[in-house]
């Protein structure tokens, strides 16, 4: 029984620090949300601490997001828009959430025609399953949407303080940081090198077969899209409880 305990301990040790170091490049890729649903692919936003995770399914061209952000105030509101004619805000087809002091959250959407006029209406493109979740501090917007058929999409974000007496949203800062919460989603990868979210299709819970003939980089591959989000608390904990029945048993 001793015997066992050094090597069993070390395996434990190198998994835990194996596992651990991927996690941490990504943030979205530790992130859960409340209601279960599970995306494909995530990225952490490069500013206003957003993250957005996508499924985007090309068959049909819909798109199902979960774009998570902090409003600027704890009764403000927080946006994710698709521009399908430009990259700014004008133009932009606009969730925007809206927290009360209540509590609550009301969806909304908006077509954004221009920087001068921003009011309510429906956006130029079909979308459902559109709903909203606050949780630490955060909103979560939950929709799907149906995109035109492109490789990639331009998309913007925002976070704001709350609306005023007649329900109008109420500018955001126009700091360095929400001047730049604009990007390109690339839907489809173009190549290998971006880096994939929880394991892809084939039997997601088995052990990994030793994947395609190319060996040169598939231990990095396997390593990252077996030990990706959800799998790797679980490894964690099974390595610490390998410790700690080495321990007992000791
Ligand atoms: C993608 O959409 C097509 C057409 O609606 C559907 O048959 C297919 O199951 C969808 N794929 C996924 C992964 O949901
Ligand atoms: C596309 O496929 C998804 C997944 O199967 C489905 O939920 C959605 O309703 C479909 N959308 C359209 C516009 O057909
Ligand atoms: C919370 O406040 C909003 C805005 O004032 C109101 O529309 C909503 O009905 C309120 N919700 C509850 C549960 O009181
Ligand atoms: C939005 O579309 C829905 C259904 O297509 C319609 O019932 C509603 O009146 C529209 N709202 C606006 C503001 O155009
Ligand atoms: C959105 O706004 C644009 C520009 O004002 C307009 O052409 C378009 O019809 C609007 N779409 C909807 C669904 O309201
Ligand atoms: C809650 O938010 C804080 C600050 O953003 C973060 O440090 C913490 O990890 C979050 N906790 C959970 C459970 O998500
Ligand atoms: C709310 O904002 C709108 C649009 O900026 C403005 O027209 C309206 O006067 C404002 N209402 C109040 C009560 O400040
Ligand atoms: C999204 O995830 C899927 C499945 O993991 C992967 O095949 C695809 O390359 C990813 N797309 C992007 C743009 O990263
Ligand atoms: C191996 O990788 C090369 C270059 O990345 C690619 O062209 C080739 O198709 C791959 N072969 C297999 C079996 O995946």
């Amino acid at each position: 029984m001793a015997s066992l305990f050094p090597p069993l301990l070390l395996l434990a040790i190198s998994l835990s620090i194996f596992l651990i170091s991927p996690a941490q490049s990504q943030s979205c890729k530790s992130q859960k949300f409340p209601n279960n649903k599970l995306y494909a692919n995530c990225s952490d936003l490069k500013v206003l601490t957003s993250y957005l995770h996508w499924t985007y399914n090309a068959s049909n061209s819909s798109l199902s997001v979960a774009f998570t952000a902090p409003p600027a105030k704890s009764d403000g509101w927080v946006a994710w828009a698709i521009n399908p004619t430009g990259t700014g805000m004008a133009g932009a087809q606009a969730f925007v959430a809206v927290r009360h002091s209540n509590g609550s959250i009301t969806p909304r959407t908006y077509n954004i025609s221009s920087y001068y006029s921003v009011v309510q209406s429906n956006l130029s493109f079909e979308f459902w399953d559109y709903s909203t979740e606050y949780s630490n501090g955060s909103i979560t917007i939950f929709a799907s949407v149906k995109v035109p058929e492109k490789k990639s999409l331009n998309h913007i974000w925002q976070v704001g303080p709350g609306i005023n007496q007649t329900g109008f949203l109420i500018k955001h800062d126009f700091n360095q940081e929400n001047l730049a919460a604009k990007g390109i989603l690339e839907l489809v990868s173009n190549s290998a090198g971006t880096a994939p979210t929880a394991s892809p299709s084939p039997s997601p819970s088995s052990s990994p077969a030793p994947d395609t003939g190319n060996s040169t980089n598939s231990g990095k591959n396997g390593g990252v899209s077996l030990f990706g989000s959800r799998s790797s608390f679980g490894f964690s904990v099974a390595s610490l409880l390998l410790v700690f029945v080495n321990l007992v048993a000791f």
